[in-house]
């Protein structure tokens, strides 16, 4: 396993489209497993392929800390209502804003074998997943921010405050 290095805003290849993964092949698996490593030396909650510059179709995500979730070629199904809160981005280091995203969202996806399931989020990793999922497609969360991108030390400090 190995730390990759996560590419930042500016790079072009994170607004390129992802492509689907037909296979799993040994260097998947590698990438699946630097993807891990790389989120969770980052402090991350979630990764895309594309943010270590490898235009696949996979995702991690682990909201908790203890709840690893892989994601190959997924897709949302559903989603509903409205949750509005502050988000941040591996590739947008330092860097908050706000945004509205749907507060609950189903999505199929595939596992390590190509097997499909289902998997659906409320908040945290409702946010998550859709934020993962728009990386596939070459989307930043900046794209939807309402107000300023902020500096996460300054919203902090803000939050102390309080
Ligand atoms: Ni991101």
């Amino acid at each position: 396993m190995a730390i990759r290095t996560i590419r930042e805003m500016g790079d072009p290849v994170l607004n390129k489209i992802s492509k689907e993964v037909k296979e799993i092949t040994p260097r998947v698996q590698d990438l699946i497993d630097d993807m891990y490593e790389t989120m969770y030396e980052a402090n991350g909650v979630g990764l895309a392929a594309v943010q270590v510059g490898v235009l696949k179709r996979i995702v991690v995500i682990d909201t908790t800390g203890d709840d690893p979730i892989l994601l190959i070629n997924p897709r949302i199904v559903e989603v509903s209502g409205e949750q509005t809160g502050n988000e941040a981005c591996l590739s947008v280091p330092g860097k908050t804003g706000s945004v509205t995203r749907p507060n609950y969202v189903k999505v199929i996806a595939q596992d390590e074998e190509l097997n499909e399931f289902e998997i659906e989020g409320e908040e945290l990793l409702a946010r998550a997943l859709i934020h993962e999922i728009e990386h596939l497609d070459g989307h930043l969360f900046v794209e939807k921010v309402d107000g300023p991108l902020m500096d996460v030390e300054m919203v902090e400090e803000e939050e102390r405050v309080k």
